[in-house]
């Protein structure tokens, strides 16, 4: 992201900067550097400006600034659309184009946004829709433990920033009590040895009034206040870069064992059901794979993917 009159205010938060100095910086009249301002001011930027002070953001407006993210995290390029059919599919192509790991795309809305098994998302203005890329050096068969990074940064973000405790339904869905805040769906390119790429695509409802209100629920309803998106993106990507430490160390027993932790479905009596095949059982685990251990009348099943019903209340 080439560097705006935005960036200078954003790393300068607690303090004025002078239009002067912006002007230098960028190689730009202090008269381009005031259009700007007042552009900012027009998108909803609370500026405050001092005579021989200069500039200073105050509050800025619930979009993502890219600038912030990419200041406050490891992740970037930042790419932000304020529409777009789908962040996991741009972000494949980017991929596919050779952009390098933590490539994030984010986007306002979404027109085409997929979840898990190709099934619709809907991801309107709002909620946090992002996706990135990382190109894991191992074997294809760890790919799903990447389920686990993700939704444990997600509920370690929550937990931290607001005080909320989620669970998590196998392999990836974010629950707060019995309604889906977030999900989780990973694009994955290999061989039959070697991970190319994998993009993570996580959808959040945060401001947005949650799509299915019986079955979804939304942050905002939770701690019943607006969200600072830029915030909580900040918080997951920076417990991602954590979490992925564990699988990058091959540490698979802290990062799963903090899974198993807040998994809702270890110990419940379930339906999975992949491909028109179901397997019905109670969960004894989640195994050091990432798969689903189910026992049945003696017999041990183990899962690797599938959609998960409960079959009875707790
Ligand atoms: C699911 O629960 O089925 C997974 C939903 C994943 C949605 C996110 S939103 C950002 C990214 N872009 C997409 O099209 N999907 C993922």
């Amino acid at each position: 992201m080439a560097k705006d009159v935005l960036t200078y205010l954003l790393d300068n938060q607690d303090t004025y900067v002078s239009g002067e100095y912006i002007a230098h910086k960028l190689g730009i009249t202090r008269q381009a550097v005031s259009k700007r301002i007042t552009q900012l001011k027009e998108q909803g930027f609370d500026i405050d400006s001092r005579t021989n002070k200069g500039y200073r953001v105050v509050s800025y407006p619930d979009v993502i600034l890219p600038e912030l993210i990419e200041r406050e995290t490891s992740f970037g390029p930042v790419v932000h659309f304020d529409t777009i059919d789908s962040t996991n599919i741009h972000a494949r192509k980017c991929a596919l184009d050779g952009s390098p790991e933590r490539t994030l795309i984010v986007a306002e809305e979404q027109k085409a946004g997929r979840g898990r098994l190709g099934r619709e998302w809907v991801s309107p203005k709002g909620g946090l829709w992002f996706s990135f890329i990382i190109r894991p050096r191992c074997n294809p068969a760890s790919a799903p433990l990447i389920n686990f990074v993700a939704a444990n940064a997600v509920a370690k973000t929550v937990h931290d920033l607001y005080g909320i405790d989620v669970s998590m339904k196998w392999p990836n869905d974010i629950y707060y009590e019995d309604r889906k805040m977030c999900g989780i769906a990973l694009l994955v390119s290999s061989d039959t040895d070697l991970i190319h790429y994998l993009v993570v695509g996580i959808g959040i409802n945060v401001n947005n009034d949650p799509p299915q209100p019986t079955h979804t629920v939304s942050l905002k309803d939770i701690v019943s206040r607006p969200i600072d998106r830029n915030s909580l993106l900040i918080s997951v990507l920076d417990h991602f870069k954590d979490e992925y430490a564990h699988f990058e160390r091959g540490d698979y027993e802290t990062l799963l064992s903090y899974s198993r932790s807040i998994s809702n479905t270890i110990g419940r009596f379930v339906r999975v059901s992949f491909l028109g095949r179901d397997v019905v059982g109670k969960v004894r685990d989640i195994n050091d794979q990432g798969a689903l251990v189910l026992e049945h009348d003696g017999t041990t099943h183990v899962v690797y993917a599938g959609d998960v019903d409960f079959l009875r209340p707790l």
